[in-house]
C-alpha cells in the first residue's frame, strides 16, 4: 500500500523533493517503532494525520545529541558493551552529518525518531533496534523539545536586544524633543519624546527576562529515563545523562515527565506577551505616522506602496508585526486548550505542542527584524511633536501652581476647569486667555501663573526617579543602555559531547 503523501501544510515536502533524497517509503515504514502487534497495514488517513515528520524534522539535532548520550548511559547500565554503544555513537555522528549536508525525511517518515532510527538502521543495520532499549518517543520527545526550546529562546533574546537598541539609539538622538503623552489617546500632559519612546524599552526587558525563564524552566529536569510512562527498567544513571545534555535536575515523577508540557506553555505565554508588546509598539508608530499625528516619517525599507493610490506608503510591516500579536496568542491559547482536560501521562494530542511552539517562535523570530528594520528608518518629526503640544495639556501645572499657595487640589482641579471651559467658549488656548479671566476664577492667581504654561517647565518639574524630566530621563538611558550590557546568560546544554569511553 501507497503511503499518503505528507501533509500539504507541511515544509517537508519540497526539501525532499529538492535534496534529490529518493522516498523510499516501505524502507521508512520498515522503520515503525511499533508494528509488531498489527496484522494488517494502517489506513493511509491514519498515517496522514499521525505523521509529524514535517514539523518535528527540526528536532533533529536535538534528538540526535540525546541519542547519543543513552547509547552512553546504556553501555553505563550494562546493558551495551562498549564497542556497541560506541558504533551506536558513530552512527548518529554519522546521521547528524547526513542531516547537515541536508539529508531530508522520506515519504513514510512517521516522526523525526522514526526517522533517525530509520538512517541509523542504515549506517550499523540491526544494532540500531537495540539503542530504544528502556526508552520511549515519550520520554525522547519531552527531552529534544526541551533543549530545542533552550535554543530558541537564546535566538528570541538576540533579536529582543536587537530591537532594544534600536530604542535606545532614537531615544538617545531625540535628545529634549517633547511631544504630547496621550491618555484615552487623547492629549494628556507633555513628555519627553525619548520617554515615550523608551515606554516601549521596558516591555521588551521584562519579556528577555521571562524567555530567560522560560528557558531555565525547560532546562530545569531531564525527562530521560522515564520510559513511556513508568521509568526505565534498566539501572540508567539519569545524573549522567542530566549532566551531559545540560539540565540542571532531573524529573522526579515518569508519570509526570512525559505529560509535563508546561515548559511549551511558559515559552508560549512569553511569546504571546512579546508579541502583544510589539503590537503596541506598531500601533504607536503607525498611529503617529499618519498625516493627522505626522510625528514620524516611515521609511522605504520597510513600507509598500498602493496599487490604485500612488501617493500612498503604507507602514505594511508594523501592521504585519502588529497583527503578530493575535497569532502568538492564539498559539498559546490553542496549547492550553489542547492541554486542558488530558488524562494523567502522554496522550497523542501532545504531538500537537510543536505546531504551537514552532509557530510562534518561528512568527517572532520574522517580525522582530522587521519591526527593528522599521523602526530603525524612522524620522521623528520634532517640530510636529512640540507643535502638538497645546497649553490646555498644562492645566494640571496650572492647578499645581495654586496648590503651591495653599489652594487644595480638588479647589485648583475646579478653578483651572472653569478656565478651560471659558478658553473651549471663545476658540482660545489657556495660554490666550487674558489674565483678568484667571484672577476672576481664583484670588490666588499672579500674573507668574503664565510660566506654568510652558510646556518645557512642565517636563522639567516631573524629575523625580521615572518621570519625565531631564536628569530622570538620562538616568533612565544610563539604566537602559546598562540593561544591554552583558548578554544575558540564557540557559544552554553545558556543551560536554560524549564521546567514546
Ligand atoms: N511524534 C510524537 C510526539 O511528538 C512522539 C511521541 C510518540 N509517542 C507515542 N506514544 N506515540 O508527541
Amino acid at each position: 500500500m501507497t503511503p499518503p503523501p505528507v501533509r500539504p501544510d507541511d515544509p517537508v515536502i519540497g526539501i525532499v523533493e529538492d535534496a534529490g533524497v529518493r522516498p523510499s517509503p516501505a524502507r521508512a515504514r520498515a522503520h515503525r517503532l511499533w508494528g509488531g502487534r498489527f496484522a494488517a497495514e494502517s489506513a493511509p488517513a491514519l498515517d496522514a494525520l499521525n505523521r509529524s515528520v514535517g514539523t518535528d524534522f527540526r528536532l533533529w539535532p536535538h534528538d540526535v545529541r540525546a541519542s547519543m548520550a543513552w547509547a552512553v548511559a546504556l553501555w553505563d547500565a550494562g546493558v551495551l558493551t562498549l564497542e556497541e554503544s560506541q558504533r551506536l555513537e558513530m552512527g548518529l555522528s554519522s546521521v547528524h552529518q547526513q542531516l547537515s549536508d541536508g539529508a531530508r525525511p522520506e515519504t513514510g517518515d512517521e516522526d523525526v525518531h522514526t526517522m533517525i532510527d530509520r538512517m541509523l538502521n542504515a549506517e550499523v543495520g540491526d544494532l540500531s533496534g537495540r539503542l530504544h532499549t528502556g526508552r520511549s518517543r515519550n520520554d525522547q520527545v519531552a527531552t529534544a523539545a526541551r533543549l530545542w526550546c533552550a535554543d530558541a529562546v537564546t535566538g528570541l533574546d538576540s533579536a529582543v536586544r536587537a530591537l532594544q537598541e534600536t530604542l535606545i539609539g532614537h531615544a538617545t538622538a531625540l535628545g529634549d524633543a517633547l511631544m504630547p503623552a496621550y491618555t484615552h489617546l487623547q492629549r494628556a500632559q507633555p513628555v519627553a519624546a525619548a520617554h515615550w519612546l523608551l515606554n516601549h524599552f521596558w516591555p521588551l526587558e521584562r519579556d528577555r527576562a521571562r524567555l530567560a525563564a522560560a528557558g531555565r524552566s525547560a532546562m530545569a529536569v531531564l525527562p530521560l529515563g522515564s520510559g513511556a510512562i513508568a521509568g526505565s527498567a534498566y539501572p540508567i544513571s539519569r545524573v549522567l545523562l542530566k549532566e551531559s545534555l545540560g539540565f540542571s535536575g532531573v524529573s522526579p515523577n515518569s508519570v509526570d515527565a512525559v505529560g509535563d508540557r508546561d515548559f511549551v506553555a511558559e515559552v508560549l505565554f512569553a511569546t504571546a506577551l512579546l508579541a502583544t508588546h510589539l503590537s503596541r509598539l506598531a500601533e504607536d508608530l503607525i498611529v503617529f505616522g499618519s498625516s493627522e499625528f505626522g510625528f514620524v516619517q516611515f521609511g522605504e525599507a520597510f513600507t509598500t506602496g498602493s496599487s490604485m493610490m500612488p501617493q500612498k506608503r503604507n507602514p505594511d510591516a508594523l501592521e504585519l508585526v502588529r497583527a503578530s500579536g493575535g497569532r502568538a496568542l492564539g498559539d498559546l491559547v490553542a496549547l492550553l486548550v489542547t492541554l486542558k482536560g488530558l488524562p494523567s501521562g502522554y496522550s497523542k494530542d501532545m504531538q500537537e505542542d510543536k505546531r504551537a511552539l514552532f509557530d510562534a517562535v518561528d512568527t517572532l523570530m520574522l517580525v522582530l527584524p522587521a519591526a527593528t528594520g522599521a523602526l530603525g528608518e524612522l524620522a521623528f518629526r520634532r517640530d510636529r511633536m512640540q507643535a502638538a503640544v497645546g497649553s490646555g495639556m498644562m492645566a494640571t501645572d496650572v492647578a499645581d501652581y495654586l496648590v503651591a499657595r495653599g489652594v487644595t487640589f480638588r479647589d485648583a482641579h475646579r478653578a483651572v476647569g472653569t478656565l478651560i471651559r471659558a478658553a473651549d467658549a471663545q476658540g482660545l488656548e489657556l495660554h490666550e486667555l487674558p489674565f483678568a479671566e484667571f484672577a476672576a476664577v481664583h484670588p490666588e492667581f499672579g500674573i507668574d501663573v503664565f510660566e506654568s504654561l510652558s510646556p518645557r517647565r512642565s517636563v522639567e518639574r516631573r524629575d523625580l526617579t521615572g518621570g519625565t524630566g531631564p536628569g530622570a530621563l538620562q538616568a533612565q538611558l544610563e539604566a537602559a543602555r546598562a540593561a544591554m550590557a552583558p548578554p544575558r546568560d540564557t540557559p544552554r546544554g553545558n556543551g560536554v559531547v560524549i564521546g567514546a569511553r
